[in-house]
């Protein structure tokens, strides 16, 4: 089983990662967390890229689908057939929302990924206003990159509100993080038991 977890910078993906991964582990279930862009060569080259903000939109693509195609032959692919529920701190929904907000069409974007990349079987969208995300960002200390900027980030979850699909949910993540978590955990436990996954 394949798990996303997606959303704007600032929207609590990687908390809700974490947390879902604990309480799955509690349970008993396998469970593993994989993070886009990776510490491949690829992934590495996208955070140096994103340093000196060189690259062309199309370049960007390249580079996320080449870290993608790592991912999905070393950590993803590998994972699934141990039986393993792998929970995916962003994945392809990020390229088309990111890459698709800089101008490539997204639906171009995600039948590209759809030929590389095994299709999810839930998607959670982190919901959040670009204004509270970029707050949570300078809180936490961090300065924002050029992926958080206002007008990029109002294009991106704009994107990611247009995505619909009967395997992708909104959870208003503006809301307390306890109340976040109980909604995460709840679609996340509905959606196993649905599937009645033994472990
Ligand atoms: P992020 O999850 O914020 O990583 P880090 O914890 O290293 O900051 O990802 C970095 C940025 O990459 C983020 O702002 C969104 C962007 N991104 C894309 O533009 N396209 C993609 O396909 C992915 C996976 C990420």
């Amino acid at each position: 089983m394949l798990i996303v977890i997606e959303g704007i910078d600032g929207s609590g993906k990687t908390t809700m990662a974490k947390f879902i991964e604990e309480e799955l582990k509690k349970r008993g279930y396998d469970v593993v967390v994989f993070k886009e862009p990776t510490n491949s060569e690829w992934g590495r080259r996208i955070r140096k890229a994103f340093k000196n903000r060189n690259l062309r939109p199309e370049d960007e693509l390249e580079l996320f689908i080449k870290d993608r195609i790592w991912d999905v032959k070393y950590n993803i692919l590998p994972a699934l057939k141990a039986g393993k529920i792998v929970v995916m701190d962003r994945y392809y929904y990020s390229t088309i929302a990111y890459q698709g907000a800089l101008g490539i069409d997204p639906d171009y974007i995600r039948k590209l990924n759809e030929k590389i990349a095994p299709k999810p079987d839930l998607v959670i969208i982190l919901d959040i206003k670009p204004e509270t995300a970029l707050e949570r960002i300078r809180m936490r200390g961090d300065k924002p990159n050029r992926f958080e900027d206002l007008e990029y980030l109002r294009r991106v979850r704009e994107i990611f509100l247009s995505l619909k699909n009967k395997n992708i949910i909104i959870i208003d993540a503006e809301r307390d993080m306890e109340e976040v978590k109980s909604d995460v955990l709840n679609v996340v436990l509905k959606y196993i038991r649905g599937q009645n996954l033994s472990y």
